[in-house]
């Protein structure tokens, strides 16, 4: 069965015909065609399809799409600034090499803004804490803090 939703992602509004079994991650990747948010586990283990849902994380593969009407979504490709400059965090993430196959990048990108949104001077414990949920096989996590750290220094320097 079809519904329709209609709920706004990344500040444009939307009117997208869901099957009642989707979840927020199908709605978002097969519906609207927004891929950036990754599907990894599909059970919320590993944060890949981390997405922002009225200002806080949620693993998009957990909410089903029926709970997305009303609701201020934001997932990666509404990050980007003017002629798609990166978020600070994005940029930060490559200048200390926070990110090698790039698989849970958006998914960390997310967690962290909804962290640096709430709390532009985290300690190295708040962010590990922030991004515990996001599972990354690549990189060691040590240069994904230390990103996060930068981007919050130049959000405050901003
Ligand atoms: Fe959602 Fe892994 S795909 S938590
Ligand atoms: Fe490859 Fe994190 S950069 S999984």
């Amino acid at each position: 069965m079809k519904t329709l939703i209609t709920c706004t992602v990344n500040g444009e509004e939307r009117e997208v015909l869901a099957d009642t079994r989707d979840t927020l991650l199908d709605l978002l990747r097969d519906r609207i065609g927004l891929t950036g948010t990754k599907e990894g586990c599909g059970n919320g283990n590993c944060g890949t399809c981390t997405v922002l849902v009225d200002g806080a994380p949620v693993n998009a593969c957990l909410v089903l799409a029926l709970e997305a009407p009303g609701c201020d979504i934001l997932t990666i490709e509404g990050l980007a600034g003017e002629g798609g400059r990166l978020h600070p965090i994005q940029q930060a993430l490559v200048d200390c090499n926070g990110t090698q196959c790039g698989f849970c990048t958006p998914g960390i990108v997310m967690s962290a803004k909804a962290l640096l949104d709430e709390n532009p001077s985290p300690s190295e414990a708040e962010i590990r804490h922030a991004v515990a949920g996001n599972l990354c096989r690549c990189t060691g996590y040590g240069k994904i803090v230390e990103a996060i750290s930068a981007a919050a220094a130049t959000i405050r320097a901003h």
